[in-house]
């Protein structure tokens, strides 16, 4: 299987820093308690997610490919308390392929991560181990930016952030999709400033599968699940096909049951 998670190996010293200020904490957290724990989160990266969660009271496991988040994990986990450390576990694992022996009452995909998934057969494998791990009256929830047309071929200056020792951080991206408008290719250049002079720059790249809320939805169905939520956004949000995100719940549809009620008539 092709590396999905290669643009972390040069992203995962600034993820934290230029993703602070998304706003998904309190819905997971909450949706979290709703479920109870154990917790799985799939392609966790630096526990931005998953460390919330154990601080929480929940027990969490988080699975990444790429060893450089994980670390980052488990140095931020390092300086938790004690309880907390010993509520999470990180594995180092690829989403696409794991089997952990147990199952879940919550698995999450955050943040765009199941856009990772590049191929249909990328997406059916993790698919599988999802619904493995899934308990059957457990919760699945996944997150994805919702592609228009109109802004997957530009290049911009992202944003600036600043940084904690006043350094400031700086991202280009240029944005660009397939003919068939499955994939989208993404190309950052990433400027680090320091009283006005630059002090260090680097590119990456990474490729994300487009999905519309109705793929996304059938890409769930196709694994046995059955959507109870849908949502635009971690407040609330009505989904808008027009947004920026779409967030699903989904949970195991359980055949069997509906087959018993037939039988016992
Ligand atoms: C957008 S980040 C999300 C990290 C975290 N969930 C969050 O919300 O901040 C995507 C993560 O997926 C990981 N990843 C990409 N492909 C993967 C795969 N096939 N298996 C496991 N992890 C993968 C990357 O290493 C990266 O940490």
């Amino acid at each position: 299987m092709e590396r999905t998670d290669a643009a972390y190996d040069t992203d995962w010293e600034y993820y934290d820093d230029f993703y602070a200020d998304v706003d998904d904490l309190d819905f997971y957290t909450a949706l979290a308690r709703r479920a109870g724990g154990p917790v799985l989160e799939l392609m966790c990266g630096t526990g931005r997610v998953l460390v919330p969660l154990a601080r929480s009271g929940l027990e969490v496991t988080g699975i990444d490919s790429n060893h450089l988040m994980l670390e980052k994990a488990h140095r931020k986990l390092s300086r938790e308390p004690a309880d907390v450390q010993k509520r999470a576990t990180l594995l180092n694992a690829d989403a696409r392929q794991f089997e952990l022996g147990r199952r879940f009452n919550l698995v999450i995909l955050a943040f765009s991560s199941v856009n990772h998934l590049l191929t249909p057969d990328d997406q059916d494998r993790s698919m599988a181990c999802i619904r493995r791990h899934l308990s059957d009256d457990g919760l699945l929830a996944v997150a994805s930016f919702i592609p228009h047309p109109a802004k997957l071929h530009s290049g911009k200056l992202d944003r600036e952030v600043e940084l904690s020792n006043g350094d400031l951080l700086i991202r280009h991206s240029t944005l660009s999709s397939d003919a068939a408008g499955t994939l989208m290719h993404v190309g950052y250049r990433w400027q680090v400033e320091r009283a006005g002079r630059m002090v260090r720059e680097w590119n990456s790249e990474l490729d994300l599968r487009l999905l519309k809320p109705n793929q996304l939805k059938a890409l769930l169905e196709g694994a046995g699940l059955q959507l109870v939520e849908r949502w635009g956004g971690y407040r609330d949000e009505p989904l808008d096909p027009k947004g920026d995100v779409v967030v699903f719940v989904a949970t195991p549809r359980i055949v069997w049951k509906e087959n018993a009620k037939l039988l016992a008539r």
